[in-house]
Formats: C-alpha cells, sequence, structure tokens
C-alpha cells in the first residue's frame, strides 16, 4: 500500500472481527515495527503477543475507562521498555507503537492504542492501583521492563472513515 493512503486509513478501531491473524502476518508486524529507530541505537523495545482470549479478557479489565474492547480482540501487543537500557525508553516504545500501527493498516488490518504507563486501573482512585502493576499479576512481564501501552489488533468489524481533514494551521510554525 502506499505511505501516503497507510497514513490516510490509520484509524483507531475498537471493534474487531472474530477473525485471527495468520502467524506470518503477526511475524511480519513485529519485525516491521522493530524496524523503529531508537535513542542511541539503544533498542530498547519487548513486545508481549497475547492471543488467548481468556488473557486478553483479564487484560480488557486493566482499567476502567478505555480497554473494554480488549476482549473482543483477537490479539493484543503489549509495548514494554526495558527502563534501564535507555532513559527514553517511552520514547522508543511509544515509536514502535506507532510503527506497528502503520504497519497493521499495510496488513489490512486495524488497531488501537490502550494506555497502560502512569495509568491508576481506576478512574475515581488515581493513586490507587495502577494498571501495570495488574497486568503484572497474570503477564509475564519481566521486572527490568514497563508496560507502555496496549495494542489491540485485528480485522475490522467495519469500514472505518479516512483520517477526517483537520485544521493543522495553528500546529505548525515555519520559520524563514
Ligand atoms: C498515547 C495514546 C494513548 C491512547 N490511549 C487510548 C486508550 O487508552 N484507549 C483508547 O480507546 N484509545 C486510546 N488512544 C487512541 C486515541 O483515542 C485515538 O488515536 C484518537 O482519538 C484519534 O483517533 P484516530 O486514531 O482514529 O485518528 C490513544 C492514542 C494515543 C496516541
Amino acid at each position: 500500500m502506499e505511505f501516503k493512503e497507510i497514513l490516510r486509513r490509520r484509524r483507531s478501531v475498537r471493534k474487531f472481527s472474530p477473525q485471527p491473524l495468520p502467524d506470518a502476518v503477526v511475524d511480519r508486524l513485529v519485525d516491521e515495527a522493530l524496524t523503529a529507530p531508537s535513542a542511541r541505537n539503544t533498542r530498547s523495545t519487548r513486545l508481549l503477543i497475547v492471543d488467548d482470549p481468556a488473557l486478553l479478557a483479564r487484560m480488557s479489565d486493566m482499567r476502567d475507562y478505555g480497554s473494554a474492547f480488549l476482549k473482543n480482540a483477537p490479539l493484543a501487543v503489549v509495548v514494554l521498555g526495558e527502563t534501564a537500557s535507555c532513559d527514553l525508553w517511552r520514547e522508543n516504545a511509544a515509536i514502535v507503537a506507532t510503527t506497528l500501527q502503520l504497519a497493521c493498516v499495510d496488513e489490512g488490518l486495524a488497531s488501537c492504542w490502550v494506555h497502560i504507563h502512569g495509568r491508576p486501573r481506576r478512574k475515581d482512585a488515581p493513586d490507587g492501583e495502577r494498571a501495570a502493576d495488574y497486568l503484572r499479576t497474570f503477564l509475564p512481564i519481566p521486572d527490568n521492563c514497563e508496560p507502555l501501552c496496549a495494542l489491540a489488533v485485528g480485522y475490522s468489524d467495519f469500514t472505518p472513515a479516512d483520517l477526517p481533514p483537520f485544521d493543522k494551521s495553528e500546529k505548525i510554525v515555519r520559520v524563514q
């Protein structure tokens, strides 16, 4: 797919068909995601692939807002950063996550980011249990890694609209 079309067609999708992802497609996605650049080439990002429906259901309960749709996704990729490898592990992980979302579009797949790092499980208890700590109780997240986000990935259950145009003029300053 042409790059401009990939940019236009990337939308956050939260409703997936039950169609599973072929292993070869998953292999390509993670391979392409890990081509992302990293600070000082530290490559501090790791990916945890989850397709067990029972685990996805437990993951969907990581927060009481913005994560429920994970239970109906055929697959999730948890994006982890090795925190001691690089002070910019968050930035490195975010670039890998974004690259993976673009690779999904190229494969005819859809995705949505579910944020983990720094988020509480319950919106009305901002200082209570962290989503990351909850996930550590049942996912094999190494001690030296911190999850940044999970990407729900699957075939969309509908045809998402292209990215709508928006006024970018206030976002861009051109100094000449
Ligand atoms: C850093 C970041 C965190 C996000 N966290 C969530 C989230 O926790 N739950 C969710 O449903 N969507 C989440 N999103 C998706 C955004 O809501 C979505 O990208 C935005 O509404 C724009 O829609 P679009 O991706 O279709 O252009 C997140 C996106 C980013 C980049």
